[in-house]
């Protein structure tokens, strides 16, 4: 049970730990209930510290005996730490504490996963297996003793020696306890080798459990090119003779960047053709290279403190975004980012839990992976790339690893890198770091005797916390197209700086036509009264991929909110223009099948409620529905050719242009779904040989309430694979009718395979309903109180997921009264339940803290 009044750190009081720890070495004897740590640290006054009590965190742990220089101490033991009288010089600490990794059910610290021990320490879970200062400031060199009798025992580093029942580690860089890991287990090696730039040959092996092995080729893949990648584009070598890559079932979050030793939800590691969709192979992809490239942005160059998590996840998150590009295509992987990141980084910054990148407090740190750390902070790095120019990005970063390798560093030491390298000041431009919430640019032009000009205004609306801004340095990459499309500006950015700003365009025949914030140049919602026509002439003609998508959403939300507020009919124009674009051979199928989805539910109820209008989720999805049944008519007759013309006959291949012509297809057979009767896609279900069809066909009669035999097969053919099941049961939420999602939920619930301490199953079912907009709001408020339910019942064992799912509820304040009031009633039951973890506990009342 955690504190009544929990604490909240505050970025001020940073200050460093009195000791440096010169060499760590534990010894670990494994066992289900009852595992031995001991550990020997070479403790040494910190000359650059101010004077402090010996501290060591420490939580769950028993403390069986404890030395200084050999001789035995007693601490003073918390449910936090320990204190202890050291002497005033270096000295050696020796513990020996008891942890039960079994009992573990939070999935933080040494725990058990399927027979297999493994550990996740990010952000404080080092402290749940020995005392030690486990925060990022404090970097050392471990050697790592495993004692067990199951066959495979890895820590990080490099291999040290092995025998019978045992095997040791070390890792000469020094490094952050968050980075440490260990891994039992009965498990397979799927191996290769990648030799660096230097020549040195790197062992590389994927570690799964006996019968995953077929699953790995895409992962080691993806290893090996993210390898050469960082390399080319960076300069970064890898620094040990292996890299371990381990695939665990149980795991709160994606994977973890362990050095020289990552963990990764197996979600992200294992695929075949038979069993993963191109989205899957996409997120392998990308995750994999992301921990990778940690191992310099991260591992090498830490974080001074969790204020500076941005420092890590933000650039790497920039960095595996560029490698997807230069993998696949540069223009949909935009338009995917900025996809995710309106659905999940701007809906978290206009509602009650908005955060600055680098927030400067917390309560618990496992709150702030979020959005906006992680995909703003990737943003804000675009934007200074924007502004300095790819020379000077290129000449800073290579100043960052120079100046900082080894370092636990902070956003300052960031900036003053770009500074000097580039000679900018960025004092303005660190307003990106310490501003919450989402700036509104508000745009009109004119044009007078062959001059045009572009007027702009942004608004800093307040956050919690944060009621008055200073205007933010906004990159505005413009470009201007003639009447008959021919670009007679092409893109030049423009810097704006103040609160309000003109720019002049000199010398034009005729009144151009604008495309503003091309490529998604800095993350602004941009609010410009745009004709229709204007729309779909960019739609037709924009030069900038990334805008020319953009005019078509604007369309398409234009359209259906319409319907939804003035019951119009869907334009024939938009249809025109849209089954143009999805028909048009000359562009690339992905791109075409992004533009055919239409904007999701809650994109459409938070432009409403911008506009002042109360959404009403069922007159969205009402009208959503259908906009689509009018683009399928349109469409109609030629779908199944389209459908044909995409459907490749030889191997499968996970290529992005393969994926593309997927992609399409399963769009194409969605629509057709919705006026055939369902025959085409009962048909490709039955023919599929891959789970992208086979899913594509499944959404499309799931979509049109049909597909229940599919639905049947399915389990039957896929029951004893989790990744595949996750799949099913995630599908018949995400496609309940509103009415239904919440039933659906609970009848899936009881399903024998629901197995909700699994986060994987615990998402696919309980997230599935906090996505299903009009299922999770509705009315009666059966959305509300099943995810409350379940939050509550996982709380106990698994704070942080729990937590993580709590955002549910962040848009409650978007909606009608009733709505509010029962959202409301269930965030106000979680804060009254006994023993509320500080995790949720925070969730809920920051949640619960929206205006209303
Ligand atoms: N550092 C990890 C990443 O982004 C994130 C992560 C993995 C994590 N597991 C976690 C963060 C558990 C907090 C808790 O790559
Ligand atoms: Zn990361």
């Amino acid at each position: 049970m955690e504190d009544a009044a929990p604490q909240t750190i505050y970025l001020a009081d940073y200050r460093p730990f009195g000791w440096i720890v010169e060499e760590v070495a534990l010894t670990f004897r494994l066992s289900p209930d009852a595992t031995r740590v001991a550990s020997r640290i070479r403790f040494a006054p910190n000359p650059e510290a101010p004077p402090q009590e010996f501290f060591l965190q420490g939580e769950d742990l028993r403390l069986v005996s404890a030395a200084i220089d050999g001789r035995p101490v007693q601490p003073d033991v918390t449910a936090k730490g320990l204190t202890c009288a050291v002497p005033s010089g270096p000295f050696l600490w020796e513990a020996e504490v008891e942890i039960a990794p079994a009992a573990n059910t939070a999935l933080e610290g040494l725990y058990m996963s399927k027979g297999m021990y493994c550990t996740q320490c990010e952000a404080e879970g080092f402290r749940k297996i020995t005392f030690y200062p486990d925060r990022p400031d404090v970097m050392a060199p471990f050697k790592v003793r495993i004692e067990s009798d199951l066959p495979v025992l890895l820590s990080n580093g490099n291999p040290a020696g092995q025998g019978a029942g045992w095997a040791e580690w070390h890792d000469p860089w020094p490094k952050p306890a968050y980075l440490f890991a260990l891994v039992a287990g009965d498990l397979v090696a799927h191996r290769d080798s990648f030799t660096t730039r230097s020549g040195r040959k790197v062992g590389l092996a994927v570690w799964v459990r006996p019968g995953d092995q077929d699953r790995c080729a895409y992962a080691m893949d993806s290893l090996i090119r993210s390898m050469r990648w960082d390399e080319e584009v960076y300069g970064r070598e890898y620094d040990l003779d292996i890299f371990n890559i381990v695939a665990v079932d149980d795991f709160n979050m994606g994977a973890m960047e362990n050095k020289g030793l990552n963990i990764f939800n197996s979600k992200l590691v294992l695929a075949s053709p038979e069993t993963a969709t191109d989205d899957d192979y996409a997120r392998i992809e990308a995750v994999i290279a992301h921990e990778y490239f940690h191992n310099w942005t991260g591992n090498r160059i830490t974080c001074r403190d969790w204020f500076q998590l941005c420092l890590k996840e933000g650039l790497t998150v920039f960095r595996d975004q560029q490698f997807s590009g230069d993998m696949r295509s540069h223009a949909v992987k935009r338009i995917e980012d900025v996809v995710t990141l309106r659905a999940r980084q701007f809906r978290e910054d206009q509602g009650p839990l908005a955060h600055p990148v680098r927030p400067d407090s917390f309560v618990e740190i496992n709150n702030f992976y979020t959005a906006t750390v992680y995909e703003k902070g990737a943003e804000v790095i675009g934007m200074l790339k924007r502004l300095v120019g790819d020379e000077g990005y290129a000449r800073a970063l290579d100043l960052y690893f120079d100046r900082h390798d080894g370092d636990a560093a902070t956003i300052e030491d960031w900036l003053k890198v770009f500074e000097d390298a580039t000679g900018r000041d960025l004092s303005q431009f660190k307003r990106w770091y310490s501003q919450a919430g989402t700036p509104r640019l508000k745009v009109s032009d004119d044009w007078k005797d062959g001059s045009y000009t572009l007027h702009f205004r942004q608004e800093n609306p307040p956050t919690p916390g944060q009621p008055q801004k200073d205007p933010r340095v906004i990159p505005i990459a413009v470009g201007l197209l003639n009447p008959n499309g021919d670009e007679v500006v092409p893109t030049t950015v423009l810097e704006m700086t103040e609160a309000e700003q003109s720019f002049r365009f000199e010398g034009l025949a005729t009144r151009p036509i604008p495309s503003i914030l091309r490529g998604f140049s800095a993350p602004v919602v941009l609010e410009r009264q745009v004709p229709a026509q204007e729309q779909a002439f960019l739609l037709a003609h924009d030069t900038d991929p990334f805008n020319r998508w953009e005019a078509g959403r604007a369309l398409a939300r234009g359209e259906i909110l319409a319907m939804v507020t003035e019951g119009a009919a869907p334009s024939p124009q938009w249809l025109e223009a849209l089954a143009g674009l999805a028909l048009d051979e000359s562009l690339d199928p992905a791109f075409r099948a992004l533009a055919l989805r239409l904007p999701g539910e809650d994109e459409l109820a938070q432009t409403l409620h911008d506009r002042g209008v109360t959404p009403d989720p069922d007159a969205i999805h009402t009208a959503r529905r259908a906009a689509g049944r009018a683009l399928a008519t349109r469409l109609a007759p030629q779908l199944p050719g389209l459908i044909a013309a995409l459907t490749d006959r030889g191997p499968f291949s996970p290529d992005a242009a393969a994926a593309g012509r997927r992609a399409l297809k399963g769009a194409a057979l969605m629509l057709l779904t919705r006026t055939d009767g369902g025959a085409a896609a009962e048909a490709a279900f039955a023919a599929a040989t891959n789970m992208t069809d086979r899913i594509a066909a499944l959404s499309a009669l799931l979509d049109s309430g049909k597909g229940q035999a599919e639905l049947a097969a399915f389990e039957a053919q896929w029951q004893d694979n989790p990744l595949v099941m996750d799949k099913w049961f995630a599908l018949q939420i995400a496609f309940a009718a509103p009415a239904e999602a919440a039933e659906t939920t609970e009848r899936l619930t009881a399903h024998p395979r629901f197995d909700w301490k699994n986060p994987n199953r615990f998402r696919s079912v309980i997230g599935a309903l906090s996505g299903n907009h009009a299922g999770f709001h509705r009315a009666d408020g059966a959305g509300y109180r099943v995810v409350a339910d379940w939050l509550l019942k996982l709380d106990p064992l698994n704070p942080q997921t729990a937590a993580r799912m709590s955002t549910a509820f962040e848009t409650w304040a978007r909606y009608d009264a009733t709505r509010q009031a029962r959202a409301k009633a269930q965030l106000d039951r979680i804060l009254a339940a006994p023993g509320l973890s500080r995790d949720l506990s925070e969730m809920a009342s920051r949640l619960r803290g929206a205006a209303g």
